[in-house]
């Protein structure tokens, strides 16, 4: 037990609240779906980007809205000593298309294919799956407007989730373009102030700000008056209108299963037309989003480019790992250690030192403890790590030249020139994995 001075401290430092260690025993886990992320985006042609954690806050207040509940109540806005406004970013998107812009990635061949990994900030109330940093890893292509592309993105959100073999429904929607969206957004506005003493407080504020967000809110008393809303869909113009019907009947192309649903407005001012989520099909709810994108065709221009159109999709890292979890999907295990190193005395130690270092140049997975200085505990050690072979240096075999190779299935122990310790051990290594093949019937 630690001293009571001892616990009294480490209680002072505790983490931020809504923040998460992720500790050696999880990492398997993050590997995979980092592993996944770079092979799918290998597939599909998108390359790496990395944009900074920190940006000026207009970028996020411009790109996602300042109506937005991301922009107005989660933002981790600051002033710095130099006078500068900066957040931490909240998602992913208005950064890359800022560095889209700022290092003239528009003079490639269009479109551009990014993908990310990282975390974002949100000062949203913490609960299961929702975390103040979460990481997301997203795809975006930046310079096609061709509804190919919105099937392909989705396509690729969709893989990750069949990769672990977790069923999943794809939410979809189209909020159509600056030209007809007005007009949905009026129709929509007059239907909801007739209702407006029946909607939720919350509701009635977004009514004059940002109506469209109602049409996602999870409030009870809200929700007889979405079911009954005017939809989008009966409003696009005919160019938003063939589009997204090709969206469809690529999907049907590619057997995705999806779901028309126009609710699926989104929490970020930036998008238009195509917009869409993945939910768990077990508790289907915005709650449980997985992941979610869409169409921003006027993201570029809005940050000062010239219009290009541009679609990209984000998942939460945390909330992939869950599922995981959640299933009986295994991720591969970390590479298993094939040898233990075992020394006794000052000189034996002396020596493995560098004997460790001549065993992982020849490529070998090899462990130690030097701190242990007993056999017992170091073989107990071994057991644990469930190595093939234990090394064992001692007084004697110092004097000796040699080294002792222990099996540790059968516990039989031979010695061996210390000179020849690397080729020995190879030998038996080699034979313990032919010996290791199952019986051909
Ligand atoms: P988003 O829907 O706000 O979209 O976030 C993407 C995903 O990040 C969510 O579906 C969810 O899985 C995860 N996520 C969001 N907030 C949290 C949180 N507080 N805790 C844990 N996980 C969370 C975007 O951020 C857009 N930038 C996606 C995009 C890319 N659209 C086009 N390109």
């Amino acid at each position: 037990m630690l001293p009571k001075k001892e616990v009294k401290k480490r209680k002072e430092f505790q983490l931020v609240k809504g923040m998460k260690d992720i500790l050696p025993e999880e990492q398997r886990y993050w590997d995979f779906a980092r592993s996944l992320v770079d092979r799918l985006a290998r597939q599909y042609g998108f390359k790496k980007i990395e944009t900074p954690i920190l940006e000026f806050s207009d970028l996020f207040v411009r790109a996602v809205g300042q109506t937005t509940d991301i922009v107005e109540k989660e933002m981790y806005a600051f002033t710095d000593q130099g006078d500068d406004h900066l957040a931490l970013r909240p998602e992913g998107t208005a950064g890359v298309v800022r560095a889209y812009l700022e290092h003239g990635l528009q003079t490639l061949p269009q479109p551009v294919k990014l993908f990310y990994f990282g975390p974002m900030f949100r000062r949203d109330n913490p609960q299961a799956g929702r975390f103040r940093q979460h990481w997301q890893f997203g795809f975006e292509v930046i310079g096609e407007t061709d509804a190919i592309i919105d099937a392909q993105i989705i396509l690729i959100a969709y893989k990750f989730y069949q990769a672990i073999n977790l069923p999943v429904s794809l939410q979809i929607n189209s909020i159509g373009c600056l030209s007809c969206r007005p007009v949905f957004e009026n129709e929509l506005k007059d239907y909801l102030k007739k209702r407006k003493s029946k909607l939720s407080i919350i509701s009635q504020e977004r009514l004059f700000k940002n109506p469209l967000r109602i049409l996602d809110s999870k409030e009870k008393e809200d929700q007889p008056i979405i079911a009954e809303a005017p939809q989008q869909i009966d409003f696009l113009c005919e160019e938003c209108k063939n589009h997204f019907i090709q969206v469809l009947e690529y999907l049907d192309e590619l057997e995705v299963p999806y779901a028309l649903n126009s609710s699926i407005v989104r929490g970020l001012d930036y998008y238009s037309r195509t917009t869409f989520e993945i939910w768990t099909q077990k508790e289907e709810g915005r709650q449980s989003a997985l992941g979610g994108g869409g169409r921003y065709d006027g993201l570029v221009s809005l940050l000062g480019g010239l219009e290009t159109p541009a679609i990209g999709f984000a998942c939460g890292v945390e909330r992939f790992i869950n599922q995981i979890k959640e299933t009986d999907f295994k991720v591969p295990e970390e590479a298993r250690p094939e040898i233990f190193l075992a020394q006794l005395g000052a000189a034996a130690r002396k020596k493995s030192v560098l004997l460790f270092e001549e065993l992982t140049k020849a490529g070998l997975k090899v462990v130690e403890n030097f701190s242990k200085s007993g056999l017992k505990p170091q073989l107990e050690i071994a057991d644990k790590l469930k190595v093939k072979f234990t090394l064992i240096l001692g007084q004697k075999e110092i004097i000796d030249g040699t080294i002792m190779i222990r099996d540790m299935e059968n516990g039989i122990q031979e010695v061996v020139d210390f000179g020849k310790t690397i080729p020995e051990i190879k030998k038996r290594l080699e034979k313990s994995v032919v010996n290791d093949q199952p019986e051909k019937v």
